[in-house]
């Protein structure tokens, strides 16, 4: 393509060095629409006659043809998918094909593709992502009765619901989705027009190619437009944050699954066997999301290193931008997939939760705020609490097994009604205030989650 200037053929190294088709094929698709969308801006612009255009149009269908059912002879040689489908235009329609290139640089072409692929991308992720919170709802509905621990520092700390638990991943998913919202914004940008970084003197319409793409708008200016790969970077940043909330429930489905916890039982078609102890029953599908969510926070790291420090406008540095996004993308959209399955099947084991409420002395902050609601300074109630949680555990017994003489040794304002205050449920139940694990509070929450899912989906996940 620009053998205009060299008399030496490139080393056959540093054509393999250099070569980007083994990744940015997949970006065949785009280079195509986008080029449509060039043609059609030049035959309407008059830079193209109609005639002309016309077969352009025709040629570059027919190489998606060609590409759809897996005939298109990609070649090596030709380095990347900008050149392969261009070579291949001027052999179907002869000579015409090479005026494709008029006002266009492959700098400002595959951005375009790059920004078309992110973007149809992102909203697959956020289709599934969709598609994984109601699934965190349906399961949040059916479990709103049951009581386990809620932990902090991973220790025993206050009963809670299972579906309170659940729901607190419905908001950050729902934070995922949003963002890619707002991250889309700024990826549906047309860069077509700003040619190889100066813009370009042809009489072009940028904003017809937008319109023709879908796209929300149009580059302002050509230099930005060409070295621009923050888009690439927020999609990295919402594919890290996705999978490290992911990483989070993967974490504890690993230790619910313990026996020691016993709190799930993982569906066989999501966990495997031991090849040498057979009464095991392991968790690798977390394992490995957990294990492959620090992939995509090293790719997000990769492209920022890339891009630092790059001078304007277009360096060759830039086609290193492509294999962290794709490999971020192939985590991310198998990820929530596979949870979503896996969520689905998952069987909590009720009992379990129940029994772990007794190790810990879970219901001690309710003893304390009862003291409270009788008068006693909070401080002084928390202390009077913590020894009779100490009484309490060398006598190896549970608050609610205390007498109350027992009890009014400790403070003479205890009497029988602590025993209700102290019964797990009513603790649970009683926490209305916004956002809490009550059952008013959590019936709130569904329902308002429910009614954010329909105005996405319209109805139909
Ligand atoms: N394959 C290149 C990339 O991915 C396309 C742009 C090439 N531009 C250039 N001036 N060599 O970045």
């Amino acid at each position: 393509m620009w053998k205009g200037r060299f008399k030496a053929d490139i080393d056959e190294l540093v054509l393999e060095y250099t070569a980007s088709i083994d990744v940015d094929r997949e970006f065949a698709i785009f280079d195509i629409k986008g080029s449509i969308a060039h043609a059609k801006m030049l035959i309407k612009q008059g830079i193209l006659t109609k005639e002309e255009g016309k077969k352009i149009i025709e040629g570059l269908k027919d190489i998606f043809k060609e590409i759809e059912n897996g005939e298109f002879p990609w070649r090596w040689e030709l380095e990347d998918v900008h050149l392969n489908i261009e070579m291949r235009l001027t052999e179907l329609i002869g000579d015409i094909g090479k005026k494709l290139h008029t006002a266009r640089s492959r700098n400002d072409q595959v951005a375009l593709d790059f920004r078309l692929f992110v973007s149809s991308r992102l909203k697959f992720w956020k289709t599934a992502l969709l598609r994984l919170i109601e699934v965190f709802l349906k399961r949040a509905q059916e479990n709103i009765d049951v009581i386990m621990p809620g932990f902090t520092h991973l220790q025993p700390a206050q009963p809670i619901s299972l579906a309170h638990h659940l729901l607190a991943y419905v908001q950050m998913f729902k934070r995922d989705v949003e963002r890619i919202e707002d991250f889309l914004k700024r990826v549906e940008i047309s860069p077509l027009g700003a040619a190889a970084l100066a813009g370009t003197t042809y009489p072009i319409d940028p904003e017809f190619v937008g319109r023709e793409l879908g796209l929300g708008g149009v580059f302002e200016n050509s230099m930005d437009a060409v070295s621009d790969r923050d888009f690439v970077l927020e999609g990295l940043f919402a594919g890290s944050i996705i999978m490290m909330h992911l990483s989070r429930f993967c974490e504890e489905i690993i230790m619910w699954a313990n026996p020691n916890f016993g709190f799930v039982l993982l569906p066989d078609e999501f966990a495997t066997g031991s090849s040498i102890m057979p009464q095991k029953k392991n968790p690798d599908v977390a394992e490995l999301m957990r294990g492959k969510t620090s992939r995509t926070f090293g790719n997000l790291i990769t492209l920022l290193s890339l891009m630092k420090a790059l001078p304007l406008a277009y360096n060759r540095d830039m086609q290193e931008d492509k294999p962290p996004f794709l490999d971020t993308d192939k985590i991310v959209s198998m990820s929530v997939v596979i949870m979503t399955k896996m969520l689905e099947k998952i069987e909590f084991n009720i009992e379990n939760m129940n029994k772990a409420l007794n190790k810990g002395y879970l219901n001690a902050t309710e003893l304390a705020d009862y003291l409270v609601l009788k008068g006693i300074p909070f401080r002084e109630a928390h202390h009077i609490t913590g020894s009779l949680v100490a009484y309490a555990e060398q006598k190896h017994r549970y608050l609610e097994e205390l007498k109350i003489d027992e009890f009014k040794e400790f403070s003479p304002l205890i009497e029988e009604d602590v025993y209700e205050v102290l019964d797990y449920k009513n603790a649970v139940s009683r926490r209305n205030a916004l956002g809490g694990t009550g059952m008013e509070s959590i019936k709130r929450q569904i329902k308002e989650n429910i009614n954010w899912l329909d105005k996405k989906t319209g109805g139909s996940v």
